[in-house]
């Protein structure tokens, strides 16, 4: 679960509140303040007076980034915490912001008689509120969401807040959209993945093969589909003698190997395979890997500890039809950041996260109402702010999972401007990764080349005439001189 993150100011009812949301989560809750007052030993007011406010915030600082290294919690900020735009940028990052406010003269009501405040020590405390929450509104704005505590008891601004997670979080486990959206991402991790794997079931039927599968049968995919496994490999050793052992082991529901002469092209080759056995919610699976690649394969699977047999379902039985669309776009825009990445000279580390981010930038997309994203027209600004959260929703997607992490900070920007008028942080020039930069560049060059439901493609040149327009406002202008200039001397299609 992604972290939710409590702003605002003293007296809204943020430890209270975060302390009962820990609790309808079954999750950690953990509060800055209390952990600057542990590191310091000595209560937040004193480390004010006796340190400064300046020392206070540094410190807050560091805390804030070792606890946003952490998902799944329910995290209690100090109310100036998010003033600093370096501290909203981790928070922003790793969870949902919540802001919770109250009216002047309740907060003060809240907070009279508590002598750990130092910001209202003060002669007139309710005007002091009233300044500071001025000054502070432009950054409590910036908040996902926004609840006023003002009235009602706790219990209450608890549903309210529950309510609103359950209606803005399709991408929870249990939501239609959240299944599709983890099924893809399974999906993708092992088509990518070099290691051929086959999922089979039971009864030995293939319900899933990636391409990597593909130079170890000689018909192909599509060939290997719902066919049993071992009728697939032109082996001497196939036929009742494999069925029989198979079905044997598979009792056992013990991982086992299998070493298996198979022929392919006039290729004789022997394959060693390691069975393992996937069990969810009383599903059993069989997942088949290649023994060299055993361990990286199982990691993908091991990552998805939540997959449920649900998912496994879905990502069966669409395996070869689902998002083809999506998909397309992402191998291309993949083939054309990695282009653009070799000829600017960018590390082989780079390049490896630049192409995982290029494969999954969209994968957010697909919790996006599908009236929204094939619309035949313009979107009206209900249906932009949907849109626009599938950066977000992509991060989210791929935050769990561990050895994707290097992706996120491209993946979440890559619909950031240039010039800052991008989404959804409205970052400016080099503070936008690179990754991210190249990936806005032949986003845009595959958008204009493709069919759209509201017009048809265009060509070549009409593209590079409309993105030497968005230079330097749009698109980084230094890379986009060098893509066009790629594509002007066709070392790229
Ligand atoms: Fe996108």
């Amino acid at each position: 679960m992604k972290n939710i993150i409590l702003i605002g100011f003293m007296g809204t009812g943020k430890t209270v509140i975060s302390k009962s949301l820990a609790k309808e989560f079954n999750a950690a809750y953990v509060s800055t303040d209390s952990l600057i007052e542990k590191q310091e030993g000595m209560a937040i007011k004193d480390i004010f007076s006796l340190k400064g406010e300046s020392y206070f915030r540094q410190i807050e600082k560091c805390v804030i980034k070792e606890v946003c290294a952490k998902s799944g919690q329910i995290i209690d900020t100090g109310g100036g915490a998010i003033i600093d735009p370096e501290n909203f940028g981790v928070l922003k990052e790793n969870g949902i912001i919540i802001c919770l406010w109250a009216t002047p003269e309740v907060i003060l009501k809240r907070t009279q008689g508590s002598k750990n405040r130092p910001l209202l020590n003060v002669e007139n405390p309710l005007s002091r509120i009233i300044d500071i929450l001025e000054k502070r509104r432009e950054h409590y704005e910036k908040a996902d969401f926004h609840i006023d505590t003002t009235s009602g008891d706790i219990t209450d601004i608890v549903a309210r807040i529950l309510k609103l997670l359950d209606s803005i979080f399709p991408r929870r486990m249990n939501d239609e959209k959240g299944v599709k959206l983890w099924s893809s991402l399974l999906t993708r991790l092992l088509r990518s993945s070099d290691a051929p794997v086959m999922i089979i079931n039971l009864s030995g039927k293939v319900l899933f093969a990636n391409d990597s599968a593909k130079n170890i049968f000689c018909g192909g995919i599509d060939h290997c589909l719902r066919r049993y496994w071992w009728n697939l490999i032109d082996s001497e050793d196939k036929g009742a003698t494999i069925e029989n052992n198979f079905k044997k082991i598979i009792l056992l529901k013990m991982p086992f190997k299998m070493d298996l002469i198979s022929r392919c092209n006039n290729k004789e080759e022997i394959v060693h395979w390691f069975f393992t056995p996937i069990n969810k919610r009383n599903k059993i699976f069989m997942l088949a890997v290649r023994r060299s690649n055993e361990d990286k394969t199982k990691k993908i699977i091991d990552t998805f500890s939540d997959v449920n047999g649900e998912i496994l379902d879905i990502l069966f039985s669409s395996s070869h039809n689902s998002e083809p669309d999506t998909a397309r776009h992402s191998l291309r825009v993949m083939a054309l950041a990695v282009a653009l990445a070799k000829k600017i000279k960018m590390s082989d580390e780079k390049i490896e996260t630049l192409k995982m981010s290029a494969l999954f930038h969209d994968i957010g997309k697909l919790v996006v109402a599908q009236d929204i994203l094939f619309k035949d027209g313009e979107l009206n600004e209900v249906e932009k702010v949907e849109m626009k959260q599938h950066p977000a929703w992509s991060a989210d997607m791929i935050r769990p999972v561990s050895f994707l992490a290097s992706i996120l900070p491209v993946v979440a920007s890559h619909h950031e401007n240039y010039d800052g008028t991008g989404y959804p942080n409205g970052m400016k020039g080099q503070d936008i990764p690179d990754g991210a930069r190249i990936i806005s560049i032949v986003d845009m060059y595959d958008a204009l080349t493709t069919d759209r439901p509201y017009r048809k493609a265009r060509d070549k040149k009409s593209a590079i005439e409309i993105m030497k327009e968005a230079r330097g406002i749009k698109l980084d202008p230094e890379l986009t001189d060098i893509f066009l200039e790629m594509l002007i001397s066709n070392e790229i299609e």
